[in-house]
């Protein structure tokens, strides 16, 4: 295990470059940063029926996320108990059981091993009830958003969301009906770490006037993109010191690229009377956050994402768009399109931040580049609570959450998970 205290320095906001890079690093954040952690599984729209079925990852585990005949969501390591082949390979679907295509062991919807060809060839102390899939210790779902832990003793999903939850209800519950799936789930790869992307979703909004300028020309009302109001607003940063989360907004009614449809969909009295007019006027804008440690969102785009690690050079992007229930068709096809031209794999917005990623960490293995710290440190000493935003606040340009976000991996780190701990 290396200890990591030393390269991320949260006071003086300081990070070093090979948290990036370091292949022992990455598989020590196997360990102890994604095992431990509440990870995004997908939306409870993806399960709607008995049998229904996906699969995705959990850091670089593969998962099955099925719903039972009792009804109940469960998810499962995706490898089969015989010789580890993966038990699933389809993105997604209905089934009645999954069968490993390597012998044929067949496990049913609850993960039980419900059939073995050949079962006579195994002596009497083989017995299917040892041999079913293995399960997460834990999941749960917020408001329609699944999550799962491998850590029996990680805080109920709640908990671990903590002040978050204020700020994830600006996209999750502005419709008493809840929110489903509009269209397919995009992924691509990306050259980068995961944790440039979460860190940027979390905290920076600094990159936005400079690496956006032209995608904000294109859909400013005014045509003067990054000089326009929408650019220079005021907003705030928000940070959850006990979970690692940050979110940043504008505060700003006219924050929201108003050419969208979906404003037309909006009662704003509705909204203000059901959420209050802090969060109409602040998350609810053209903000982004970072649930710790890999799911981000855009609330106004309806555009939630994961950064699946793929080695510490590589990442893959999973992105869906969610919608309110309510919402008519047209309007739906609407923010579909207009999540696709923005955050989608060739958004206007998404293809910038890509760039960067990868430009960062292209560059990132030489010997010298990577001994030369990274600065995190615009706002030190502005954090604050400022009585009308939940939870710690700075302003919106500043790194405070990003600081937070890598005090919280630190921790992570540096301290032995539950699976390392000695039995009692
Ligand atoms: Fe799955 Fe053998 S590896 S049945």
């Amino acid at each position: 295990n290396f200890e990591v205290a030393g390269m991320v320095d949260s006071t003086s906001g300081l990070v070093d470059r090979a948290i990036f890079t370091d292949e022992g690093l990455y598989q020590q954040e196997l360990r102890r940063v994604f095992a431990p952690s509440w990870l995004f599984l997908g939306h409870v729209d993806q399960l709607k029926k008995t049998g229904d079925f996906f699969t995705t990852f959990m850091g670089e585990d593969p998962i099955i996320v099925s719903k039972g005949k009792d009804g109940e969501i469960r998810a499962f390591l995706n490898s089969c108990r015989h010789r580890g082949a993966r038990v699933c390979r389809a993105d997604y679907g209905t089934t009645k059981n999954f069968t490993c295509t390597y012998h044929g062991w067949t496990y049913d919807l609850e993960g039980k091993l419900s059939n073995v060809p050949n079962v006579a060839g195994y002596d009497e102390n083989f017995d299917t009830a040892d041999w079913g899939l293995v399960e997460v210790a834990q999941i749960d779902n917020y408001k329609g958003l699944i999550f799962a832990t491998w850590n029996p003793s990680a805080p109920e999903l709640p908990d671990a969301l903590g002040g978050a939850k204020y700020y994830m209800d600006a996209f999750l519950d502005k419709d008493p009906e809840g929110t489903v799936v509009v269209g397919g789930i995009m992924k691509w790869e990306l050259d980068g770490n995961w944790k440039l992307a979460a860190e940027q979703f979390a905290t920076d909004w600094y990159h936005v006037n400079m690496s956006h300028a032209s995608a904000l020309m294109v859909l400013s009302p005014t045509g003067k993109g990054p000089k326009s109001e929408i650019a220079n607003t005021p907003g705030r940063q928000f940070h959850d010191e006990q979970g690692g989360h940050g979110a940043g907004f504008p505060t700003h009614p006219k924050s929201r690229f108003d050419a969208q449809k979906v404003h037309e969909h909006y009662d704003y009295g509705f909204l203000r009377e059901r959420l209050g007019d802090a969060t109409v006027e602040g998350p609810m804008t053209t903000g982004h956050g970072t649930i710790f440690p890999n799911f981000s969102y855009l609330p106004i785009n309806g555009s939630i994402r994961i950064w699946h690690p793929k080695g510490p050079n590589k990442m893959e992007v999973w992105a869906w768009t969610i919608l309110d229930k309510s919402m008519s068709p047209e309007v739906r096809e609407a923010q579909r399109l207009y999540n696709l031209r923005t955050f989608g794999p060739s958004g206007i917005f998404e293809s910038d931040d890509g760039e960067n990623w990868s430009e960062v960490q292209s560059i990132s293995n030489g010997f010298v580049t990577n001994s030369v710290a990274l600065n995190l440190q615009m706002g030190i000493g502005s954090e604050r609570e400022d009585g009308v935003y939940p939870g710690t606040t700075s302003e919106l340009y500043s790194d405070a959450a990003g600081r937070n976000f890598y005090r919280k991996w630190a921790q992570l780190m540096d301290t032995p998970a539950w699976h390392e701990e000695p039995n009692e």
